[in-house]
């Protein structure tokens, strides 16, 4: 049911991080994202992926985690992501991409969850650190990061009962709480 799967899909952040992502899984994976729609269909997303250690380690320490968490600098060794999809523009295939990126990067993220893995969109990225730490040419703007991994945290949705209560927060226990709006709060003139 696509219900599961998207409740399913949520933001994770700590990993098995000894658990293997091959690259067979990643390209399959951007499989996915190549049957996606693209605005004029000009198709102008180009993907760098990772699943080894050293490469993975130049990625992670150019992300920023969990705004909302002040007290947690993001996941620590052994917790990490065991791979990435870095999704690019290209700037010869198209001047200013519209949405193309927030669609290939959550259908990317349902394909792992369908395969009993997880992850994270990331869009804080110190973007010119990490051009140069892959040496990822100019004509390529970074567009988000999805990272991925065995999940190894438990996340609950929640209902917002006040505009002021959108924060996730993680509890005594570790675990995160994700407060969302019901169908009804968002459906205008309802
Ligand atoms: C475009 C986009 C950028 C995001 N950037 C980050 C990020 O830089 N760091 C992070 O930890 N999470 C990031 N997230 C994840 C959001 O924080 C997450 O979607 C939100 O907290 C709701 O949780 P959920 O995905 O489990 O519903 C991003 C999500 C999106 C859609």
């Amino acid at each position: 049911m696509i219900r599961d799967l998207v409740l399913a899909n949520r933001s994770y952040r700590r990993f098995q991080q000894s658990h293997v992502i091959d690259m067979a899984t990643l390209r399959e994976l951007t499989e996915l994202a190549t049957l996606c729609p693209s605005s004029g269909n000009l198709q102008p997303l180009r993907y760098v992926l990772s699943c080894d250690a050293d490469k993975n380690a130049k990625i992670f320490r150019h992300l920023a985690w969990a705004g909302y968490l002040k007290d947690w600098p993001g996941p620590t060794q052994g917790e990490r992501p065991s791979a990435y999809v870095i999704v690019l523009g290209d700037s010869q295939a198209c001047h200013s991409i519209n949405c193309d990126h927030g669609i290939a990067a959550q259908t990317i993220l349902l394909g792992a969850v369908e395969k009993g893995l997880g992850g994270c969109i990331v869009g804080s990225i110190q973007r010119e650190g990490l051009r140069k730490a892959l040496d990822i040419p100019e004509r390529y703007q970074i567009l988000l990061v999805v990272a991925l991994g065995k999940p190894a945290e438990k996340i609950v949705l929640e209902p917002v009962t006040s505009e002021s209560e959108i924060k996730y927060y993680r509890d005594d226990s570790g675990v995160h709480h994700v407060p969302k709006r019901s169908v009804d709060q968002v459906i205008l003139g309802s």
